[in-house]
């Protein structure tokens, strides 16, 4: 087990040692692990042409220390327990020697179907344990896998499969969510009618939905693994050689391709599962994000799986078959650490007490909290109702770009504030900074969350685009990787993060860049122009506002069916977690001489509180505020 932090002082020591001394810091953390070669320098960086290298010249397979390092000790012991959609389907347990076998042999499937190292593999697949498997066994070969959310349309699939000219696209036939069940084959076909690079498919029968399987093509993964061999020996992969690819959006363009490299990754994200977690051998940990997401990468599959723990996989939903299904597998499985977003908490809230009342709980030990700022509200109930009082609640501060976590309290170790992500990890720099670069020192500050020293598991570049990488994290404030969130410093030094300062939106713990939904919105063909921000939503932390000017060709058609039929364009461009839920049509929006929208005020109007628009000047048609305002229903 990797050495951890037990108290209060203990991470005081441990914090100075990593900001005094980096290098011996993060030498003697990496030091834990098992590499066929060790690392020349701990790290090499320059924030302004973006390089950043960690355990230089090291050689090592991360997949290797989650199975050879441990298989001795902890064979027999569950690496992944599976709890399927449908709670009476069988529990599948796979201890880490049955999912090294797996992997092994799905990795021999890889080499046998083209794939080599370096070679990209997408990966659209629900929340099954063949999705772990899916990934490492690309890490097993040195292949770089790109998950995509399987929720996303065949256009944003086709999107990331292009940008990264995958070989091989990993799905299934369909996908189990709650009382329905979606077609996941048929997006893949569809979206690789626009895709050149992939030459072949491997598909895993899970709904037994009928498919298409094209003739050379695809195929089935049971014909695939069909007496393939389940041992396979390592790719060395060098420290810096990238492990993954995850698409994200940002306040422009495209989802940009955030890339992780091998070393630092492994090192960061099994320490801070260690550290925050507190995670001792007998614990099971189980995290309800989605593998398409960083959350799944990190904290479902390497960070835990590094540490040798047992961890939860859970394939449905917090409301099916009933709203007590997160109880019920809390109970089932002894659940000792809970990771969810707080739109889940938020969800669950409006259900009351008596859906957890129906369940034993007793096995909690740790609630975690990752996504989005959590609120006053759902903390207390988390740490009361679920928690019962007597488990502390991490919130945890984190970003697709900065690979693990990077502020949370540890564990029953750093006292907690609600709302508050607390103190920085070791090793993490954080500064505050105004708008002109200046750091704001000192105590009840409150301005741009930027980090000044880079980490191991920090982004190393956006794919096929170093460019557009330094220009969207490193060209804002000098010197500094620029996180895109506000955050404020409280009196005790505590941080609390308070939200996107781009134009960037937190949908239910999914990020969504604006510019994303306003394309999505401009394609369709009423559309001349739309604009589209964040509102406070009870459930869901922030909700999509669209405002939208359509062509004259629309007065044909009502309203309501314009709307509706906006809908189907954002679900089929991006997918359904990119629809607006509010649509204003409106005959012009508030843009200034030089053509800017002025996204404040149409914020505030999604707000509902227009008591203060501030200074409309230098609009260019000041009179359409007056539109938007009493088109909204709302009075000024
Ligand atoms: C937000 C998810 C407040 C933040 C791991 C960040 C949070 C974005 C928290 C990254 C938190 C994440 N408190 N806000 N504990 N955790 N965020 O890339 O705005 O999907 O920039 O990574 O989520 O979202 P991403």
């Amino acid at each position: 087990m990797l050495s951890k932090i037990n108290t209060l002082s203990g991470y005081l020591y441990e914090y100075q040692k990593s900001i005094a001394n980096p290098e011996d810091f993060w030498d003697s953390v990496a030091q834990q692990f098992y590499w066929r070669k060790t690392w020349d320098k701990v790290v090499d960086w320059n924030f302004d042409n973006l390089d950043v290298k960690w355990f230089i010249n090291g050689k090592v397979n991360i997949t290797e220390n989650i199975f050879e390092k441990n298989l001795f000790m902890l064979g027999d012991k569950p690496a992944i327990i599976f709890e399927a959609n449908d709670p009476n389907e069988p529990t599948v347990t796979l201890t880490y020697r049955q999912l090294y076998e797996k992997v092994s042999q799905f990795a021999n499937v890889l080499l046998a179907n083209g794939i080599r190292k370096g070679d990209r593999v997408a990966i659209y697949i629900p929340m099954v344990p063949e999705a772990a498997i899916a990934m490492l066994a690309c890490a097993r070969i040195g292949a770089i896998h790109s998950v995509v959310f399987a929720g996303f349309s065949a256009s944003s699939l086709a999107d990331r499969i292009n940008d990264a000219e995958a070989k091989m696209v990993i799905t299934s036939d369909g996908n189990y969510r709650g009382a329905k069940s979606i077609e996941v084959k048929a997006v893949v076909d569809e979206a690789l009618e626009t895709c050149s690079s992939v030459q072949k498919v491997i598909v895993l029968e899970r709904t037994k939905t009928p498919v298409t399987m094209k003739e050379g093509r695809d195929i089935w993964w049971h014909d695939a693994i069909k007496g393939v061999a389940t041992e396979n020996k390592a790719e060395e992969m060098d420290s810096e050689d990238m492990l993954f690819i995850l698409y994200t959006s940002g306040s422009t363009g495209k989802p940009k391709g955030v890339v992780h490299t091998t070393g630092g990754y492994m090192v960061y994200t099994a320490y801070t599962f260690r550290n925050v977690f507190q995670y001792e051998p007998q614990d099971i940990f189980w995290c309800t994000a989605d593998v398409g997401w960083v959350t799944g990468h990190s904290y479902i599959v390497y960070g835990p799986l590094l540490n040798g723990a047992t961890v939860v996989m859970f394939e449905g939903v917090p409301t099916y078959p009933d709203v007590d299904r997160f109880w019920d597998v809390v109970e089932k499985h002894k659940v000792t650490h809970l990771y969810t977003a707080p739109t889940a908490i938020r969800a669950l809230m409006a259900y009351g007490t008596e859906p957890i009342q129906k369940h034993d709980l007793s096995s909690l030990k740790v609630l975690g909290s990752v996504g989005e700022p959590i609120n006053e509200e759902a903390w207390q109930w988390y740490y009361h109702h679920v928690g019962k009082g007597n488990c502390p609640v991490v919130d945890t501060w984190w970003q697709t770009e900065t690979g693990g976590m990077m502020m949370s309290p540890l564990a029953g170790i750093t006292p907690t504030k609600p709302g508050y992500a607390t103190l920085p990890l070791p090793g993490i720099q954080p500064i505050i900074v105004d708008n002109e670069g200046n750091e704001l020192k000192g105590n009840n500050v409150e301005g741009n969350l930027c980090i000044k020293f880079p980490w191991p598991s920090m982004i190393r570049t956006t794919y096929g685009d170093h460019e557009r990488c330094i220009n969207t994290y490193f060209r804002s404030f000098k010197n500094l990787y620029f996180t895109g969130d506000g955050v404020k410093r409280d009196a005790d030094g505590y941080y609390r993060i308070l939200g996107r300062v781009d134009d960037v939106i937190n949908v239910s713990g999914h990020r969504l860049g604006t510019a994303e939904v306003e394309n999505a919105i401009n394609s369709h063909p009423l559309v001349l122009e739309s604009a589209v921000v964040g509102y406070p939503h009870d459930i869901k932390g922030q909700g999509i506002y669209a405002y939208v000017i359509l062509d004259s060709a629309s007065q044909n058609h009502e309203a309501d069916k314009i709307k509706q039929s906006l809908l189907t364009t954002v679900t089929k461009v991006i997918g359904p977690i990119a629809k607006p839920d509010v649509i204003q049509i409106v005959s012009g929006l508030p843009k200034t001489r030089s053509g800017k929208i002025m996204r404040r005020i149409l914020r505030k109007v999604a707000e509902g509180d227009v008591s203060n628009l501030g200074d409309t000047s230098t609009l260019l048609d000041p009179s359409i505020v007056d539109e938007i305002v009493s088109g909204a229903g709302l009075k000024k």
